[in-house]
């Protein structure tokens, strides 16, 4: 192996390292997965604004959601020489070909918020959340929420294959594990957008009664938690008092929701993973120095007592 691997050696000789110094001169590759919410606006906003504040050249690549497509610009990243590749990966599996080239093309590569199941030696880091203890934050919340009532609860689950989407759902069910009150009678994905999650969960209050048998929803993304909240109110039930609603992000619209009363909980996933990685790029440049293999962002518990309103005002310019 050739640089990336004699380098990393040296630098974990040397310790971990981390100085966030600018990386101008760095042209950098960056393939989105695309716009399926709120969320992945604001950090394709972030990454550009963090790029150009660092003098950072980034090729910006949308997948419109197909892995192919991310494929596809991996390698013409790699033809093109860039000196390190951002991607977002869409689902968790198939990554290990195209990460092989990279790194036999001496091209450190960093995964943005979802992670893959590849060796880690295929890249250079991940900068992600804990994705299962969001689920877990978002089932334990709930779990106090409904005290001893019996509450059945529907799920609607990210992009099938998807690390958020396995991940999320682990970490709910371990956080209601032991409440044998709270029961999960259907889930099925929503695709991570607010049409999807509108569209299945009409199909969730079809099916049980009109949702008088719903305690609650748990959304992977606040987006699909905004659809469903929509399909709700169209069969005339109350959300966030009929059917409780908790989902993941932290996204403007649902502290609206919030404040209307109509949304009860959101556990945040910050949408700046870029800067992190630059700094892990910049100070690779400098020195050779090795991020470590997970640079883990923070995951904060929002509810309607945190003045919904006033994180809204914070929020909403923000790129979402
Ligand atoms: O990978 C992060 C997830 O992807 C966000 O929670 C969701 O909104 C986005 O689509």
């Amino acid at each position: 192996m050739k640089r990336f691997t004699a380098l990393a050696s040296a630098t974990v000789l040397a310790g971990l390292m981390f100085t966030p110094v600018m990386a101008a001169d760095m042209t950098v590759g960056f393939s989105q997965i695309g716009s399926e919410s709120g969320w992945r606006a604001a950090e394709t906003t972030l990454t550009k604004q963090q790029a150009e504040e660092r003098g950072i050249d980034l090729k910006f690549a949308d997948a419109q959601q197909k892995q192919e497509n991310q494929i596809k610009a991996l390698r013409s990243f790699i033809a093109q020489g860039v000196d390190a590749i951002l991607v977002a990966p869409v689902v968790a599996t198939g990554w290990d070909e195209v990460l092989e080239e990279a790194k036999d093309a001496d091209i450190p590569v960093i995964l943005l918020d979802r992670t893959v199941d590849s060796s880690k030696d295929l890249y250079m880091t991940a900068v992600t959340s804990d994705l299962v203890h969001e689920g877990k934050v978002a089932g334990e919340w709930l779990a106090k929420e409904v005290g001893d009532k019996d509450c059945n609860i529907v799920e609607l689950q990210g992009t099938t294959g998807s690390s958020p989407a396995i991940d999320r759902k682990k970490g709910f069910e371990e956080g209601i594990a032991g409440h044998a009150n709270l029961k999960i009678i259907r889930s099925q994905t929503g695709d991570f957008t607010r049409t999807k999650g509108k569209e299945v969960m009409e199909s969730f209050l079809k099916a049980e009664d009109g949702g008088k048998n719903i305690c609650a929803l748990y959304a992977h993304n606040d987006d699909m938690a905004v659809g469903a909240i929509q399909a709700i109110k169209e069969a005339g039930l109350k959300p966030g008092t009929d059917i409780k609603v908790v989902s993941i992000d932290a996204v403007p619209d649902i502290f609206l929701a919030m404040e209307n009363g109509e949304a009860n909980a959101t556990v945040e996933l910050t949408p700046n993973m870029a800067g992190p990685a630059f700094d892990a790029l910049a100070a690779y440049k400098k020195d050779g120095t090795m991020p470590p293999k997970w640079i883990q962002t923070e995951s904060k518990l929002y509810t309607q007592a945190d003045d919904p309103k006033a994180v809204y005002e914070e929020k909403k310019g923000l790129g979402y």
